[in-house]
């Protein structure tokens, strides 16, 4: 075996349910696991807190840099404070699309991510851990499930949660950020020539795991 720590990237739009998969195979292979979408949620609240606009690039660097975020205990903490559901509402995931727009945000949030590979390996979701944070990952996955399979997946989730949701808007909501992802200039969100496309729309989670598990040969 090479020495090198093993990365499965997976890589997909909003509410495709990669990061259901990717926390479940990271659980299976004992691997370590970044959620990249939640740096770029906690940078937007963060900023939120901090008066500063989604807009505003300079303002966003220092604030996306010095977050003050740890992993523990299956909860996200921000300066100390568990941040629990704040990250997670439909708002919180419009801003990180909008702050994820910055190549000076996602350029202070690179390094931390590739500090998260650790042995015995990791595993990543997001949009661009196949082709910038992790180029050299062991295993590419292109997570997808059309428009409707993901809103509707997100509707249950929100509902589950408490939190009030609406079919319809959560569509509009979700096409406006697959076109903000995947049409901004520094790391679009789109396959990379090596990923393997995973199409879930008709596929249960265990299925998704199982098909990530398979392709996988250390
Ligand atoms: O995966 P998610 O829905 O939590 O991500 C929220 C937003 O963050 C997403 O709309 C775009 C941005 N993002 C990104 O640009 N690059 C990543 N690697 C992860 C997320």
């Amino acid at each position: 075996m090479s020495d090198v720590i093993p990365v499965i990237a997976i890589d997909g739009p909003s509410a495709s349910g990669k990061g259901t998969v990717a926390g479940i195979v990271a659980g299976k292979l004992g691997f370590h696991y970044l959620d990249s979408g939640a740096l770029y949620r906690l940078t937007a609240y963060a900023a939120q807190q901090q008066d500063v606009s989604w807009d505003d690039e300079a303002g966003l660097e220092p604030v996306a840099r010095a977050l003050d975020v740890q992993f523990k205990e299956g909860e996200i903490w921000l300066a100390g404070a568990a941040v629990g559901d704040a990250i997670r509402s439909e708002e919180a995931g419009r801003g990180a699309s909008r702050v994820a727009v910055w190549p000076r945000v996602r350029d202070a949030l690179l390094q931390r991510q590739r500090d998260f590979r650790r042995s015995p390996g990791l595993v990543a979701d997001g949009r661009d851990m196949a082709s910038v944070v992790f180029p050299d990952a062991q295993l590419k996955i292109f997570l997808t499930a059309t428009a409707e399979a993901r809103a509707e997946r997100r509707y249950k989730q929100l509902i589950e949660k408490g939190m009030g949701a609406n079919i319809h808007t959560l569509l509009q909501d979700l096409r406006e950020r697959d076109a903000r992802d995947a049409a901004r200039p520094v790391a679009p969100l789109k396959p990379t020539e090596d990923a393997i496309l995973l199409d879930t729309t008709d596929m249960t989670i265990d299925q998704a795991v199982r098909f990530v598990l398979d392709r996988f040969v250390v």
